[in-house]
């Protein structure tokens, strides 16, 4: 009888011990939530007046093709992925655009589609400029030890 009582006790004792660590986790993730340990990884990407204004330079981020472009507010850097099907876009000085030739998608100099299939603008990245020298900030795909 007594050990039956005991087992009984010891299921429920599991029990709460499991409800308690399950609290502890949800109240951890609420003060410190995943996004607040996004981190970047910082490219040099150009020097300043390296790339004339309205004009774009192509670099390879790993084998991720990147554009820096040149505005009047400033540097933009834009993944060189179609956000269509992934195809690989082209910087088009003459007309100032991206032009993807898989399915004739057309970004303009912001990423903003303005022709073709592409259902939405190309991706960004950060940027900063230092000392005359422009950064991007790509972020880390590290998953945090609550994933
Ligand atoms: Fe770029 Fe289709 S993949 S338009």
């Amino acid at each position: 009888q007594s050990r039956r009582k005991f087992i009984f006790n010891l299921g429920i004792i599991g029990t709460l011990i499991i409800a308690v660590l399950a609290f502890i986790r949800s109240f951890i993730l609420y003060i410190f939530p995943r996004d607040s340990k996004k981190t970047f990884h910082k490219y040099l990407v150009s020097k300043e007046g390296e790339i004339p204004l309205g004009e774009a330079k192509e670099i390879t981020l790993g084998k991720t093709p990147v554009f820096v472009v040149h505005l009047d507010e400033g540097y933009r850097v834009f993944s060189g992925i179609c956000t269509h099907l992934g195809c690989i876009v082209q910087w088009k000085q003459e007309k100032n655009h991206f032009y993807c030739p898989c399915h004739k998608g057309y970004f303009d100099n912001n990423g903003q589609v303005i022709g073709g299939p592409p259902p939405r603008p190309l991706d960004e990245y950060r940027v900063e400029v230092e000392n005359s020298l422009v950064y991007m900030y790509v972020q880390d795909k590290k998953k945090g030890p609550w994933a």
